[in-house]
């Protein structure tokens, strides 16, 4: 890694922010990026949200300390916890993600748009914020879904468990008439096989993802730190988990061999908050 070409940092609670860096990792092919798991404190989304802000801190400080020249907080609960402080805080790009609303209320031919994501997602200000923007134009309907990013992190992408929680998810989506589906948690779209299945070929399911992905471009570009067309791109994986399992679960949802990094003991706690 040379400074001509420094990295741009993704990180997650887990293996969820994979599906935007998949996508970061296919628009922009010449960039290297590091990805920050931190398993060892997933689930965010039903932790306290003062401790998901500090998690925030702690990987964004250490994604510096490795040289980032842009942070992707691939993940919808840190972003809603955190990211107006980390921009506060920390300066250089710092792209989010949000649930997909405005493509949702604008796609949808039943008037009825429902949003899948974590506890902590739909409690939040940065939530109501986005419902009072988009959501006079649908019937929103808001399915919190506890253990689903779980399901994720521990590889079972259908089966039982699965299966099981998302019946009881969608079933008052679907019983409202839902026919556009927002995946407002970065570990959904590792299931929208099973989602499709469930909820049938008429539903429609977006995935931010794409616009995240643009957005980290158009950041990039306006600040001049595009990596040069010539440049060979690549990924590091660190977790505050235990690296192998991380690496197995990694290397099945990209479809390639992954090596898995400790993220060094000073950032894997949840660290001083510097808001
Ligand atoms: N992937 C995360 C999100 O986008 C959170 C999952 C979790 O840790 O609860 O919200």
């Amino acid at each position: 890694m040379n400074n001509h070409n420094p990295p741009i940092g993704v990180f997650d609670s887990g293996v969820g922010g994979l599906s935007v860096l998949r996508r970061i990792r296919a628009d922009l092919p010449h960039e290297t990026l590091l990805y920050v798991a931190d398993s060892g404190h997933a689930p965010y989304g039903s932790k306290p949200v003062d401790f998901v802000a500090r998690r925030a801190f702690a990987i964004t400080e250490f994604l510096l300390d490795q040289g980032a020249k842009a942070v992707v907080v691939a993940c919808n609960t840190a972003t809603a916890a955190a990211i107006a402080r980390l921009r506060a805080h920390f300066n250089l790009p710092i792209i989010g993600i949000e649930p997909a609303l405005k493509p949702a209320v604008a796609e949808t031919r039943s008037g009825v748009v429902g949003i899948l994501a974590t506890s902590n997602t739909v409690r939040s200000d940065k939530f109501a914020d986005l419902l009072d923007q988009h959501g006079h134009r649908a019937r929103v309907m808001v399915q919190p879904c506890p253990g689903l990013a779980d399901c994720v992190e521990h590889g079972e992408l259908s089966g039982p468990r699965p299966r099981a929680l998302l019946e009881r998810y969608l079933e008052p989506l679907l019983a409202a008439g839902a026919d556009t589906l927002v995946l407002g948690c970065t570990h959904y779209p590792f299931l929208t096989p099973l989602i499709q299945r469930l909820v049938g070929p008429n539903v429609t399911i977006l995935d931010p993802s794409p616009a995240v992905a643009r957005q980290l471009r158009r950041r990039l570009e306006a600040a001049e730190l595009l990596a040069d067309g010539r440049a060979v791109g690549g990924e590091r994986y660190f977790t505050s988990g235990a690296p192998e399992p991380t690496a197995r679960l990694m290397a099945r949802l990209l479809g390639q061999p992954v090596t898995v990094e400790i993220l060094p003991e000073r950032f894997g706690q949840s660290g001083p908050f510097h808001a």
